[in-house]
């Protein structure tokens, strides 16, 4: 009998460990570079009013622990890492100045943007460009520590995931002054215009294989929904995030044909999230509209404090605050990164882009 126990135990333990093996790793490194939507703590260590680490942030996360995500879960940079067999990347303020970036690192930062002023009155926050010249450091330290053919060729092969854009608009639609200085129009060419030698200095600086995200339907966030009284989407505000989608779009296509050697995988953002919205049940929501955490009407009247009312059926909630989207949604995003095809991600998607 006894005997028999320790053979079922060595068959599981053996069983467990080519299960370990077999999830190798798609890649050597991911380097995330965005706002809330992945910031994974690095506006824990400035000084802005853009923060997460206090509950009910994290409540479904290791331990119900706050970390700085914005988020009652995991956020699309750890379901990436959990994905690519990696760990989650560790915020870059979080590292001494010696430490080692091998497996990646996170630039992310809740409330930047594209343009250094998008919620400059919000205190330090790491707008795009600084992100960037972040990265160049990191390289600089890769070179040092791999020296520089191994650094470029690690680099080459590792995930490159830019999520940024949301916060420009935001501030733009609450902003009389920026509307005042741009159409809408404007701005979008504003944003592009900003952007584009940004993705080139990562291209210059070693990334190979680049991930980029369109902003989400953000005329349907609870935040835009409130303000309307039958509790409908701004289309106005939709409308113009689907003009800069299809604009980043054509700059990553424009950028593949200058860039030798650069892949890319484009995320529509917009289109997964607004198919959710549509068709709910389809994928196990039955709540669009209001959020899971915060006060008032939609709980869409603040934002997720300590003092805030909590849902608790987080899973079928596409909300968790007035502008952040559930652990559980964005798990369904980041299996249409990895595994979906166009019209979602074109054109390939991370697991193709990670295997080519
Ligand atoms: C970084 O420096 C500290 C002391 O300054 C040292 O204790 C630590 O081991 C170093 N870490 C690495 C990864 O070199
Ligand atoms: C944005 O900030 C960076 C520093 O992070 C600076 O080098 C750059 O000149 C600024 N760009 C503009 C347009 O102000
Ligand atoms: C509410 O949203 C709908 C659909 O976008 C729009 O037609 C309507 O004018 C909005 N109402 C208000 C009061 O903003
Ligand atoms: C990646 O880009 C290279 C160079 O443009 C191209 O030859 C290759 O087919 C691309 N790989 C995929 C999977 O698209």
């Amino acid at each position: 009998m006894a005997k028999n126990l320790l053979l079922i135990f060595l068959l599981i333990s053996l069983l467990a460990l080519s299960l370990e093996l077999a999830k190798a790793q798609l890649a050597p490194a991911a380097f995330v570079l965005g706002d809330s939507l992945v910031d994974v703590g690095n506006n824990n260590y400035l000084r802005n009013i853009a923060k997460a680490n206090f509950p009910h942030n994290g409540i479904d996360f290791a331990a119900r622990r706050p970390t700085g995500r914005f988020c009652n879960g995991k956020n699309p940079a750890d379901f990436i890492a959990d994905q690519l067999g990696l760990p989650s990347s560790p915020p870059y303020l979080s590292l001494p100045k010696n430490a080692s970036y091998i497996n990646g690192v996170s630039f992310a930062s809740g409330a930047s943007g594209i343009l250094n002023g998008t919620f400059l009155a919000y205190g330090e926050l790491i707008p795009f460009q600084k992100q960037v010249g972040y990265f160049v450091e990191v390289h600089k330290s890769l070179v040092q520590q791999m020296g520089s053919s191994a650094a470029e060729k690690h680099l080459s092969k590792s995930l490159f995931c830019v999520i940024i854009g949301s916060n420009d608009f935001f501030d733009y639609f609450g902003s009389s002054e920026l509307q005042k200085q741009h159409t809408p129009q404007q701005f979008i060419d504003l944003l592009a215009t900003s952007l584009k030698p940004q993705l080139k200095k990562l291209y210059e600086f070693g990334a190979r294989k680049l991930m980029v995200a369109g902003v989400g339907p953000l005329g349907c966030v609870p935040a835009e929904r409130v303000n309307n009284k039958t509790h409908q989407c701004n289309e106005e505000h939709n409308s113009w995030s689907v003009k800069y989608n299809d604009m980043l779009k054509a700059m990553l296509k424009g950028l593949k044909s200058e860039l030798h050697g650069l892949n890319y995988s484009y995320f529509d953002t917009y289109k997964v999230l607004h198919n959710i919205i549509q068709y709910p049940s389809a994928y196990g929501f039955n709540e669009i509209k209001a959020a899971c955490c915060g006060l008032g009407e939609l709980r869409a009247k603040s934002l997720c404090l300590p003092i805030a009312r909590y849902c608790s059926n987080r899973k079928d909630h596409v909300f968790w605050d007035l502008y952040h989207p559930t652990e559980a949604a964005y798990r369904i995003i980041v299996d249409v990164l990895f595994d979906g095809s166009s019209p979602y991600v074109v054109p390939i998607n991370v697991r193709q882009l990670v295997s080519s």
